[in-house]
């Protein structure tokens, strides 16, 4: 079966471990959306991989792609390649990179950490706004095909003397006299043209290949960056990111046919959220997360305090267990990630936002002054210890404690969409899939 693979959120849902889980089925990994703005951490044989840009299945010696939509950054695609390579994974599948991928130059990700953006909207600073701005304006934008053609030089010249005022008022250039504008296009030239030779091995184009080998019978998994919320069209503007990140857009950015795909949408047991925007179930401040540290824990008199109630305590454990400091449509499945998180924390579900008297159950499109509304449950589990995870692995959904049930069959209840995976922990095997899809798809009924 194929499938597409999107996060529910804002990204960070924990995709790297499902998409890694789900690669195994898959002749085809393939990139859809995004840039290098995007970490999926992978955990397999016992070693950590954060890859940015490589599609997850490189680990697993799976073919995989990077489809026309992606911003193509060539100094990170290698650098994910070289730390696979040390991490002691083969890559041994094709890798197709899609000639019509637009290129992050040094240049955007020096106007996206010095711009107004990245600021205002807290981007990632990894170039893609101002590449998407340059793709948009379809003059001083530069593709894959033009890195590896025989025109990059002059392109390259004739981009940067256009953008001379931007990139002067960004301080990227100074004073902006032509020999100082053609030093400068001359060194990114330089920087930039050391990658053709390496990739041209990989480039093609992804609407025939992927259609040929669908049409052979090949299964494709689709794997999305960001989450849906971060989607430019759909998500909470102006905090998203520049390209599509729900399933529909998959399917139309790289010219395959929707209908051949199951979509499947990675949720994690909670939502979270970096960057700036709006977000209405924060629990505690994004200026206070901003200054924890890494391996911060909290005291057991704290944790007391979160389970009596303190809420702001709560999102910091949470944040805490959950490692929450950022790798950098339609559905017809959920995947739970993290739940494991919750685990010994008490919880209520938000059900509906309100704002000045009105309630709706709607995701409001500017969430500026809507406030979480509720439900009266609260839900609760014991932390689980290591042999009840393994019975869980072993003998499926019905070994999971009740609380975590309860949670998980009134998410099914309110979006109507059954589950197929649990994950509960970061390794693997850590995940739950016996009777997963068939128990809540009972819940429906
Ligand atoms: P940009 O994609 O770097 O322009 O950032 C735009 C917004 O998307 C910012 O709020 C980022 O924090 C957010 N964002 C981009 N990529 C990711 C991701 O992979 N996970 C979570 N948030 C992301």
């Amino acid at each position: 079966m194929n499938s597409i693979v999107i996060g529910a959120y804002w990204g960070d849902e924990g995709k790297g471990k499902i998409v890694d889980l789900l690669a195994a089925d898959s002749d085809w990994v393939v990139r859809f959306n995004g840039g290098d703005n995007a970490g999926h951490t992978i955990v397999a044989n016992g070693t950590q991989v954060i890859l940015h840009i490589l599609p997850a299945g490189v680990i697993q010696s799976k073919n995989v792609a990077i489809g026309p939509d992606v911003f193509f950054n060539p100094k990170t695609f290698f650098a994910d390649y070289d730390a696979v390579v040390k991490a002691g994974f083969r890559i041994s599948g094709k890798i197709l990179l899609d000639e019509r991928a637009h290129l992050i130059m040094p240049y955007h990700v020096a106007l996206d950490a010095g711009g107004a953006a990245s600021g205002k909207l807290g981007t990632t600073k990894r170039g893609i706004g101002p590449a998407a701005k340059d793709k948009a304006s379809r003059t001083e934008d530069i593709t894959i095909y033009d890195l590896i053609s025989g025109n990059f030089k002059d392109k390259v010249k004739a981009v940067v003397a256009a953008k001379a005022f931007e990139l002067e008022k960004c301080g990227v250039i100074k004073g902006g006299s032509e020999k100082e504008i053609s030093a400068y296009a001359a060194g990114i030239h330089a920087e930039c043209s050391k990658y053709a030779e390496k990739i041209m091995p990989y480039v093609g184009s992804c609407a025939y290949v992927l259609n040929e080998a669908l049409a052979m019978g090949e299964t494709m998994l689709l794997e999305g960056a960001q989450g849906s919320l971060l989607d430019i069209v759909h998500g909470t503007r102006p905090y998203v990111t520049s390209s599509n990140c729900t399933a529909g857009g998959a399917a139309a950015n790289l010219g395959v046919d929707l209908r051949k795909f199951k979509v499947v949408a990675i949720a994690k047991a909670y939502p979270t959220r970096v960057g700036e925007g709006e977000f209405p179930t924060e629990l505690g401040s994004y200026e206070d997360a901003k200054k924890e540290k890494k391996g911060e824990r909290l005291t057991a008199a704290e944790k007391k305090k979160a389970v009596d109630g303190d809420l702001q305590l709560l999102g910091k454990w949470i944040r805490q267990d959950g490692s929450e400091f950022g790798a950098t449509n339609g559905v017809d499945e959920w995947v739970i990630t993290k739940i494991d998180v919750l685990s010994g924390k008490p919880f209520k579900a938000a059900v509906a936002y309100e704002k000045d008297g009105r309630k709706t159950t709607r995701f409001p499109f500017q969430l500026k002054g809507w406030k979480p509304v509720y439900g009266k449950k609260e839900y609760f589990w014991q932390q689980m210890t290591e042999k009840e995870k393994s019975a869980a692995v072993e003998n499926g959904y019905d070994a999971l404690p009740q609380g975590m049930k309860d949670y998980i069959r009134d998410m099914v209840a309110a979006t109507q969409i059954p589950v197929s995976i649990v994950s509960i922990g970061p390794e693997r095997g850590m995940t739950i899939i016996k009777d997963v899809l068939k128990r809540t798809k009972a819940y429906l009924q």
